[in-house]
């Protein structure tokens, strides 16, 4: 209707199609993109742009850089005139990208790049590119979020620590040896959940960096479930709370021995643990969906407990979640799906035939190409 929108049309056509001849569409860059001609009025204005600022394209073309993009620097000084792209030195070719602030305290990171046609002649074009600060704050939050759940996972073994061992230092006299055996066994209690945390946490560093190394060799699996049953057994629990069945014939298993074991002792953990009843250790062979595959192993480990909420099951294996009370830290099943996830495998959560928790874990065979 108005000139103005019909210029705004045609520069916006202009920009399409100098971009076109490249085969982009200025739509689909992930990152704003306003360019400015050389009397700096702006001829492209993407999705992005529009996306990132709240403008719609059509309000933007034919403007001012500086009403289009009306930026600010922290300290609230004007960003257009404190760079003044057509003014400033005729070697300035660009803006390093800097977090500015538009109307309404929306933060943006925004670098420039100042065309020319000759070295030091005018700035023929600017071109502005915009990203959204939005995915790197969440990630900023998330560390944040991390060094404060662990500082406190740390402090409280730590302040019974100190408390313990301030006063046996201060009272030494004053106290049995059966009090004192007993604040000694609380202290080293705690220090190992210290040294457990630790481990778990430069597990934790190891699986988010891709660092996890995996030292694969032949696994006999029920053999190593086997060990971890008679380790419940020893320690007291009933040998009827274990129910151990084994699929034969297995593949041969091709994995990291300890962290196997890792894996088994989180799970079989959370099964006594959190859960209740008999714990069923299943393990079996699984088919590959295409002939001539590799085949797996699979290992289910459920119980007849509450088993986990069906609303919580997608949060199971992040890190810190916890479900009840007798939680620990909520690391451990994070670990465990980084770990199976090494070795190339899949690991799922669900309910039990019995009503309890069931975890499954599938690890590929992963033998050496020579051997298969
Ligand atoms: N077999 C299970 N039955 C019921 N709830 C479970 C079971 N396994 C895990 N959960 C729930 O999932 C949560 C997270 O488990 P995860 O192993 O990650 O952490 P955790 O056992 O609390 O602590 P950590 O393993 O680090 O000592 C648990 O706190 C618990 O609420
Ligand atoms: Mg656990």
């Amino acid at each position: 209707m108005s000139v103005g929108t019909r210029s705004a049309q045609d520069v916006s056509a202009a920009c399409a199609g100098g971009a076109a001849e490249l085969g982009i569409d200025p739509d689909q860059l992930p990152d704003g993109l306003v360019v400015a001609d050389e009397q700096g009025r702006v001829i492209c204005f993407n999705a992005a742009a529009a996306r990132i600022t709240a403008l719609p394209a059509e309000d933007a073309l034919g403007q001012r850089l500086e009403k289009a993009l009306p930026l600010e620097d922290l300290e609230g000084r004007r960003w257009w005139q404190l760079t003044d792209p057509y003014g400033g030195l005729a070697i300035r070719r660009r803006q390093p990208e800097r977090n500015l602030l538009l109307p309404g305290g929306r933060e943006v990171l925004v670098s420039a790049q100042y065309v020319r046609t000759r070295p030091t002649g005018p700035v023929h074009r600017v071109v502005v590119a915009l990203r959204d600060t939005e995915a790197r704050r969440r990630t900023e939050r998330s560390h944040a979020e991390l060094i404060a759940t662990v500082a406190h996972e740390l402090r409280s073994p730590l302040t019974s620590v100190k408390g313990f061992t301030a006063t046996l230092l201060a009272k030494w006299e004053r106290f049995t040896d059966d009090q004192k055996r007993l604040m000694l066994e609380t202290v080293d209690a705690d220090a190992d959940r210290v040294t457990r945390l630790i481990a778990e946490l430069l597990d934790i560093s190891r699986i988010d960096s891709g660092r996890l190394e995996v030292r694969r060799q032949p696994v006999d699996i029920g053999a190593a479930v086997g060990r971890h049953i008679q380790a419940y057994v020893a320690a007291g629990l009933a040998a009827d709370r274990f129910l151990l069945r084994l699929e034969q014939p297995l593949p041969a298993l091709w994995a990291d021995p300890d962290k196997i074991d890792q894996v088994l002792s989180n799970l079989l953990e959370n099964a006594v643990r959190h859960g209740e009843g008999t714990v069923t250790i299943d393990i079996t062979p699984t088919e590959s969906p295409r002939e001539g595959e590799d085949t797996g192993t699979s290992v289910t480990v459920s119980d007849e407990g509450p088993g986990i909420p069906e609303e919580s099951m997608n949060r199971v294996f992040t890190r810190f979640w916890r479900g009840s009370k007798r939680g620990g830290t909520g690391l451990g099943l994070y670990i465990v799906k980084g770990i199976v996830e090494a070795h190339g495998g899949t690991i799922t959560v669900g309910r039990a035939p019995q009503g309890g928790a069931e975890f499954r874990f599938t690890l590929p065979v992963s033998a050496p190409a020579y051997l298969t």
